[in-house]
């Protein structure tokens, strides 16, 4: 139940959701949201003391989770992650593929780009995307038969909105073409999926980059509402798209950016 005590989401209480990269920033305030909605959550991250930080907070108010420990970028370790999961829980309803890598210091303009800069980015961001809801897709249809996958975009996937990001901006491209076609061939067997977007969000690498005032200035000033968003006003879009109440909804791509994309 929502920590204002309102009405819940459609169709979230005692479901199975697990949430890639949940030990920090947006995939924590959504694993924590979703608990607060009822879901049993799996904790998916590749750093073992940031997963057990959201397990302990999600503990803490009286939520479920588990964590299980993988790079979403190696497909062994994301198997064994899922049959944790449903060894666990007995069931997988929902996957939020969130996981990803930023770097303003090492990724750069394409002439410069070194190629080991735009692997490491693929294989978070974009193969850690395949590789998540493949076998995600894999455990919702052998155990619950329909669910519901969300996945987090981004605005440079669409608008050149970030100079010199060329292996992230690629990866989230990429990211929003494999919503696309999963929406599709998914849409018959009872499984939607659909995209958040987040602009700018204040997660704690974020936090640390724009402490200079300047830079965080800078940052805002082509954001219509001239600020960065806290990481749970991106998780109630996630777990809106996960719930009942988005049921005619895949392929979709909300975007929760302060009105960057409006402009
Ligand atoms: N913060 C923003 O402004 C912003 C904007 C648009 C999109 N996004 C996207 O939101 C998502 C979450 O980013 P965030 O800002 O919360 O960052 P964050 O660094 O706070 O959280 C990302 C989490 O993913 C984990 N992770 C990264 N690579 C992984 C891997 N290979 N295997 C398992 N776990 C991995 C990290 O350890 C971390 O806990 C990312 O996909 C990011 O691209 C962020």
């Amino acid at each position: 139940m929502p920590a204002w005590g309102g009405m819940p989401l459609r169709g979230l209480k005692g479901k199975i959701a697990a949430v890639t990269g949940a030990g920090s920033g947006i995939g924590q305030a959504v694993a924590k949201r979703l608990a607060e909605e009822g879901c049993k959550v799996a904790i998916l991250e590749w750093k073992e003391a940031a997963a057990a930080d959201t397990l302990k907070q999600i503990r803490d108010k009286g939520g479920e989770a588990i964590t299980a420990v993988a790079d979403v970028g190696k497909e062994a370790e994301v198997k064994a992650a899922f049959d944790k999961v449903v060894a666990h829980y007995g069931r997988l309803d929902i996957l939020v593929s969130n996981a990803g890598v930023f770097s303003a210091e090492r990724d750069g303009k394409v002439d410069t780009l070194p190629k080991a800069v735009w692997d490491e980015m693929m294989s978070s961001n974009l193969t850690g995307m395949f590789l998540a809801c493949k076998h995600g897709i894999a455990a919702i249809k052998a155990t619950a038969g329909k669910g519901a996958v969300v996945l987090t975009g981004s605005p440079t996937g669409i608008l050149g909105v970030t100079p010199a990001s060329t292996g992230y901006s690629s990866s989230k491209g990429g990211v929003h073409a494999l919503a696309r076609v999963m929406a599709v061939d998914y849409a018959g067997e009872g499984i939607r999926v659909n995209v958040v977007i987040p602009g700018f969000t204040l997660s704690p690498l974020v936090r640390e980059l724009v402490a200079d005032p300047k830079v965080y200035e800078w940052n805002v000033k082509n954001i219509p509402m001239r600020r960065g968003a806290e990481p749970d006003e991106i998780a109630g879009a996630a777990a809106f798209l996960a719930s009942d109440d988005a049921s005619y909804m895949t392929g979709s791509f909300i975007t929760v950016d302060g009105g960057l994309t409006a402009v």
